[in-house]
């Protein structure tokens, strides 16, 4: 009778041990094919950006750094640095993906931003007119001079190729490289 209370008790702890695995287990497989967009933090303030493009749908919520669940897939207010976002599906069940969120000084955001507006397609999106190419911070970081001597300087020829920057943009370059022409300027 005592071994019968053993072998039982054996039993339910055997059943019990699976039904906890049963637990995790529903969400495995969980995995999204996550997509973003992804904004810097500007000034010293914590007014980074991720949009979730993929995947979205009704059912479906995002957070940030185990933040509270929201519906909109627009993550916002976030610090430079690491962030972790995650979708939730309807069963609970999750994805993640570290999503890194750079800090621009201001001078420098305002130079990022110009090129975007005219230095593309030569040195954007993979072009690389001149064996430049300038879609990283760390490739217009390290072409300080020549970004100010092609684009204030005009030498031998002014940048960008097809007409120059106004003055103000020119400035803008300026002020950037006396700071000191670090992405935290
Ligand atoms: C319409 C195309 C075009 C646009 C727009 C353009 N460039 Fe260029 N760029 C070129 C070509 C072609 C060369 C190679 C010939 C040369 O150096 O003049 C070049 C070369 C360069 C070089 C490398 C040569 C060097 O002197 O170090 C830099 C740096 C550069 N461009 C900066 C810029 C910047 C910054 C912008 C935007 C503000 C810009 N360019 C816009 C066509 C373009």
């Amino acid at each position: 009778m005592k071994r019968l209370f053993i072998l039982a008790g054996l039993l339910v702890t055997l059943l019990g041990g699976c039904s906890k695995l049963d637990g995790p287990d529903r969400c495995v497989g969980t995995n999204y094919d996550i997509q973003f967009t992804k904004n810097p933090a500007i000034g010293g303030v914590n007014n980074g950006s991720i949009t979730v493009l993929y995947p979205r749908g009704d059912t479906l919520k995002y957070a940030v750094n185990n933040g509270t669940p929201q519906q909109s897939p627009n993550l916002t207010g976030l610090a430079p640095g690491n962030n972790i976002v995650k979708v939730i599906n309807q069963k609970g069940c999750s994805d993640t993906i570290h999503v890194m969120i750079a800090a621009y000084g201001p001078k420098y955001a305002a130079v990022r931003q110009l090129m975007i507006g005219y230095c593309g397609p030569c040195h954007l999106n993979g072009g690389s007119s001149g064996g430049k190419n300038l879609d990283t911070d760390s490739s217009i970081v390290a072409s300080w001079d020549r970004i100010r001597i092609r684009c204030v300087n005009g030498l031998p020829t002014f940048m960008p190729q097809n007409g120059q920057l106004t003055a103000i943009d020119k400035q803008k370059i300026t002020d950037w490289v006396n700071a000191g022409h670090r992405l935290t300027d």
